[in-house]
């Protein structure tokens, strides 16, 4: 399938009324859409005081784990309404925890990925990820998952690219105001799609007050921005995206990846 209808959900989350926060989000998703993302820690909200609290709301979501009532709802809807789902939720996995996003296909099978760059205050809470920046078959194609602030290491998006990815799957809970822009850049200059999915309003758990920033988005891989949403507005970003845009390079003599030059770089 060359063209999929595609939505970044851009929510306001209630913290801790995770069955409130799941019906809200997933009403937001149009019927029709092929693939959805939803923001960081949607159904939980972000400003966990600390581990112990994001431990009571997360759920084991790794290969063969059953997950809670978050997974149990992205499946569901995804099974009902032939949808593909990426969302963040705080994973448990023994005693530790991670901010960790899924893929859930409408068979039900999933992919994990956790969040290696954690942003600020989260390092008091979560454990940076330890499963790379793997990618997966979905849709027709492959796409990759990245979380929020992962947008600032341009290596992220690389890594998914290099790996194959002409989606990259972004759910976020952005506070900086660059990602929305910067997002153009790593479209061009990897080849791919972005769907950014953002939360609006604020948090204050912790005596720090936190302001997300909206402008959920989608973008082409020439750096087109097809869709975006303004900064208090929940609601779908939806597009239809033309995976054969992915094969349009930057002259006829250029590959994006043809002419990097590993031997030149030290990173
Ligand atoms: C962020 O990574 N949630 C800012």
């Amino acid at each position: 399938m060359s063209v999929l209808r595609v939505a970044a959900i851009q929510t306001s989350p209630v913290f801790g009324d995770v069955s409130g926060n799941l019906e809200r989000a997933l009403a937001l998703i149009p019927a029709g859409c092929d693939l959805a993302v939803l923001p960081e820690l949607f159904a939980t909200g972000y400003q966990f005081r600390d581990t112990a609290e994001a431990m009571s709301l997360a759920e084991e979501t790794a290969p063969g784990r059953t997950g809670g009532p978050i997974i149990a709802a992205l499946t569901r809807f995804a099974a009902e309404s032939g949808c593909t789902l990426a969302a963040g939720l705080a994973e448990r996995a023994g005693d530790r925890v991670f901010n960790s996003a899924v893929l859930v296909r409408p068979d039900g099978s999933r992919g994990l990925y956790r969040k290696v760059h954690l942003f600020a205050d989260e390092k008091l809470v979560f454990t940076p990820g330890d499963l790379g920046f793997p990618v997966f078959k979905a849709c027709g194609t492959t796409v990759g998952l990245m979380i929020c602030f992962d947008w600032i290491f341009p290596e992220a998006a690389r890594s998914l690219a290099l790996a194959g990815a002409s989606i990259l799957l972004h759910p976020s809970n952005l506070l900086l105001p660059w990602c929305p822009e910067a997002m153009i850049t790593r479209c061009q200059e990897n080849r791919v799609f972005a769907v950014t999915s953002n939360r609006i309003g604020s948090e204050n758990r912790t005596g720090t007050r936190l302001d997300f920033i909206g402008m959920s988005e989608v973008v082409s891989p020439l750096g087109r921005l097809l869709v975006r949403l303004g900064k208090e507005e929940e609601g779908a970003a939806v597009t239809d995206i033309d995976l054969a845009e992915i094969k349009q390079q930057v002259t006829p003599r250029n590959h994006i990846f043809g002419d990097r030059r590993p031997d030149q770089y030290r990173l």
